[in-house]
């Protein structure tokens, strides 16, 4: 038997226990307990026992997979969880604590860092955050009110707080209408199949666009991180990421011919560009056709999947999510991500998207309002390292390291007619002018509970 040291001893001669019972349980049956290995571990904040058996020597298989018992030895072990895995090999997984049960409802925490994206919470409690650029491309599946549609906004929301532009289509008009005539959005929202294929243009016409900015600039910048660095030394503008997100994307992909021809080759090519330029999409379905599913997945770096219909089984075991299908139906936000298994995503109530107060753009922290204040009062906007440094009482490399923050954010840029020093754009003046800071509320999660 093999341990891991910081499982708790009491697990240990608990499996002890088990394997004893399990050897005398299968002698009982006539069943040969050759089991060639027992594993204990932990993942997801479970305790797990895994038999092994060595199905060289044990004979006909059938009668140690077989559903009745199962349930004997379900019985047997005391009603602790038993399951059966026999993709390779047959290995009885014990569960040795309870499965852990994830909070029904988690809110969108308003503080996720500036420039990261958080989905929901993982069995151990863990928070799924990552950067856009890691985030990448995104399939969203899951059958009707399985809560597609408000990852989707709880990602649109925090795209918005991170000052990314919006191109989406809505086709039920549901999805997205509270952030018609937002600012941050890079076209009107589509609500038409054809609309919505002008946005997958669109985005692939700003490709061209960011290609030939990249040309131009001097240092052959490779992705968009680069590029930005470049064009802020050389007192540009940088560029904005772009997400482009689908809702009801079948109908979409339907309309532009399914999974060969036109579509696969704007969709291979918004894949690989894309990624380079900054531009990223998601697409949500509740389901996609076999021809789809191939032309999507090799495209996208993740996916996610709702509640799907039992039909649909095998379309999420396709895109990593096997087990979608089991999924309660009164689990609405509850999802297996293909990267990191068990999730329940964010809720956004109706109230956060309504008050437009608390989707700001690029709210100011309070060191940064009391320093964009000063600089405006006292410097005609200029923030120079050394201000930076002396009125944030900061070293001048964590004063560069914001000084470099706010110019990628759109907030200071180079003046040329002015030594090239750095000044604050009428966006860091319209957000020091426009009311408070976002109070970044403190951890208000649910903590995970165990049964
Ligand atoms: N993350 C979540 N946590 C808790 N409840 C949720 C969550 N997501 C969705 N719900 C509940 O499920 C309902 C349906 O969710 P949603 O509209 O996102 O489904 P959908 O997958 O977009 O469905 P449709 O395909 O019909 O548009 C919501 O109104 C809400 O009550
Ligand atoms: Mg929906």
């Amino acid at each position: 038997m093999t341990e891991q040291p910081q499982i708790n001893r009491r697990y240990f001669l608990e499996a002890e226990q088990i394997a004893q019972k399990l050897a005398a349980f299968f002698e009982r049956r006539n069943l040969k307990p050759l089991f060639t290995n027992l594993f204990l571990f932990q993942d997801l904040g479970m305790t797990i026992l895994i038999a092994v058996l060595d199905t060289s020597r044990i004979g006909d298989h059938s009668q140690y997979i077989d559903d009745d018992l199962l349930h004997q030895l379900k019985t047997e072990l005391g009603g602790r969880s038993v399951y059966l895995s026999n993709s390779t090999g047959i290995r009885y997984v014990i569960l040795l604590t309870a499965l852990p049960r994830l909070p029904r409802s988690i809110e969108l925490p308003a503080d996720v860092p500036h420039g990261m994206v958080s989905l929901g919470m993982r069995f151990n409690g863990q928070i799924i955050t990552l950067t856009w650029s890691k985030l990448g491309h995104l399939l969203i599946v899951g059958m009707t009110g399985s809560g597609k549609s408000s990852l989707l906004r709880s990602i649109a929301i925090q795209a918005i707080r991170s000052g990314i532009k919006l191109l989406l289509a809505d086709i039920d008009q549901t999805t997205f209408a509270m952030l018609e005539g937002n600012e941050n959005l890079f076209a009107p929202i589509a609500t038409t199949p054809q609309d919505a294929l002008q946005l997958i243009v669109k985005a692939l016409a700003e490709c061209d666009r960011r290609a030939a900015l990249y040309k131009s600039m001097p240092g052959f910048p490779e992705n968009m991180d680069e590029y930005n660095a470049l064009a802020i030394k050389a007192g540009k503008e940088p560029l904005v990421r772009i997400l482009m997100m689908l809702d009801e994307s079948s109908s979409v992909f339907k309309a532009m011919g399914g999974g060969s021809g036109e579509l696969a080759g704007k969709l291979a090519e918004l894949g690989w560009r894309g990624r380079k330029f900054g531009i990223h999409f998601i697409f949500g379905a509740q389901e996609f056709t076999k021809d789809l599913v191939g032309a999507v997945r090799e495209q996208v770096n993740m996916s996610i999947a709702f509640r799907v219909k039992p039909t649909s089984a095998q379309m999420a075991k396709a895109i990593g999510c096997t087990n979608a299908h089991r999924i309660p139906a009164d689990r609405p936000g509850f999802a297996i991500v293909d990267r990191f298994g068990p999730m329940q995503s964010y809720f956004v109530p109706k109230a956060l998207l309504l008050s437009s107060g608390t989707i700001i753009k690029d709210a100011l922290s309070d060191l940064e309002r009391n320093l964009f204040t000063r600089a405006i009062e006292t410097a005609q906007g200029n923030l120079s390292l050394s201000r930076i440094s002396e009125w944030g009482g900061i070293s001048q490399r964590q004063a560069r390291k914001l000084q470099e923050t706010w110019a990628l954010r759109g907030w200071l840029s180079k003046d040329a007619s002015n030594s090239n020093s750095f000044y604050l754009t009428a966006k860091a003046r319209n957000l020091c002018a426009n009311g408070q800071s976002v109070q970044t509320r403190s951890n208000q999660l649910v903590p995970v509970q165990t049964n």
